[in-house]
């Protein structure tokens, strides 16, 4: 049977480079959306997130490799994908006159949409991002985080089964954070709306998101789920046994048939034992063993690399790799000394 390829709302890149002269922006990603993700697309400041989401959108032609969003060509079919995909860019700007649902209709008749239905459409989505009580103020007494409330309810006027949001809680505080998140995992259980997130913010992400990929100055570092993600990282899962400190506890310690490391804490009163080896699905027998050693346990709790150690551990892992396989002209330039010694 010939699947439509209108209905698959996944995304794939294999080899997307642009580059600005003979800047690298993006360059050689290969990633894969499957449909219904909340994909998060994590790197700092210059990562080339913000050009990698404009290819994706049709906005900017790739220098070379490809890439397909809902089954279209991001360069043969960019209009088309232009139609059915929602985006909301870094900055965007708004028609400060022009009250929310104004703002709502005017994106309604430029995506063609029929008044009556634009008309039904702009309130559903005022509704679900929260701004109903507030559709006929002008948004210029809006706040940043109503705006970008509004932006969202924008992106969506076009109904999209993907939708690409540019760093979209940047600059909100805590709240406005929260209600922009709030929406996103509803659009997403609901509507089933595949999501592609650019972030620097590695909280949102990990909360937010089902699938991580890693990019740092226009390399894909990893790419998985954040389990995934730990694993790669070498991310030692173990558990951390909380327990009461006694004359004994050192000599009932060292019976454990465990590796184990130990930290005194709460004034000498506990003790946290970390155990990295021996460590199954199962607690019980950790349990078990620690109480046959008269140890008295007060807690226990898995550890496991945050998203901030795995990142870090994998961007670093992959500068060290880039800077030894780099052709030796495009390596760091040389100290001064270094250079008078090659050409001596
Ligand atoms: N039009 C452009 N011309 C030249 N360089 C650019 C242009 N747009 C972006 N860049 C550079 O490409 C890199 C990636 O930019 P960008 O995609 O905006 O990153 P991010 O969104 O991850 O911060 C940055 O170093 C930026 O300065
Ligand atoms: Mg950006």
């Amino acid at each position: 049977m010939k699947v439509s390829s209108t209905n698959n709302n996944s995304i794939s890149t294999s080899n997307l480079s642009k580059f600005y002269r003979n800047f690298r922006a993006v360059n050689s990603l290969t990633i894969d959306v499957s449909p219904g993700d909340i994909f998060g697309f994590l790197g700092p400041n210059g990562a080339g997130k913000t050009t990698t989401i404009r290819m994706l959108c049709g906005l900017l032609s790739p220098t070379s490799g490809y890439a397909k969003v809902a089954g279209f060509d991001i360069v043969k079919d960019s209009l088309k994908i232009r139609s059915i995909v929602g985006l909301l860019p870094e900055s965007s700007g708004f028609y400060n006159w022009m009250s929310a649902e104004e703002y709502l209709l005017y994106f309604a008749a430029l995506y063609k949409i029929d008044t009556h239905l634009g008309k039904k459409r702009a309130k559903d989505l005022l509704e679900i991002v929260g701004l109903a009580t507030k559709s006929f103020v002008p948004i210029s007494y809006y706040s940043r985080g109503m705006k970008q409330r509004l932006g969202l309810a924008r992106t969506l006027i076009n109904e999209p089964k993907i939708l690409f949001l540019d760093e979209p809680t940047l600059g909100l505080d805590p709240k406005g954070q929260q209600d922009i998140q709030k929406t996103l995992l509803e659009l997403n259980r609901e509507k089933r709306v595949t999501i592609f997130l650019s972030s620097h913010t590695l909280s949102e992400v990990s909360s937010l998101c089902n699938r991580v990929a890693i990019v740092n100055r226009g390399r894909l570092v990893a790419q998985g789920s954040i389990e995934e993600l730990r694993t790669l990282a070498g991310s030692s899962s173990g558990l951390v046994v909380r327990i009461l400190n006694s004359p004994s506890a050192q000599k009932e310690l060292s019976s454990l048939p465990y590796q184990i490391q130990t930290n005194t804490t709460d004034n000498n009163r506990l003790i946290d034992v970390h155990v990295s080896d021996g460590v199954s699905e199962s607690a019980n027998e950790i349990i078990d063993r620690f109480e046959k050693a008269g140890l008295q346990i007060y807690e226990i709790r898995r550890m496991g690399m945050s998203l901030e150690d795995v990142y870090f551990k994998l961007t670093e892992a992959k500068k060290k790799e880039d800077q030894q396989t780099l052709p030796e002209a495009q390596q760091k330039p040389k100290s001064k000394e270094e250079q008078r010694q090659r050409h001596a």
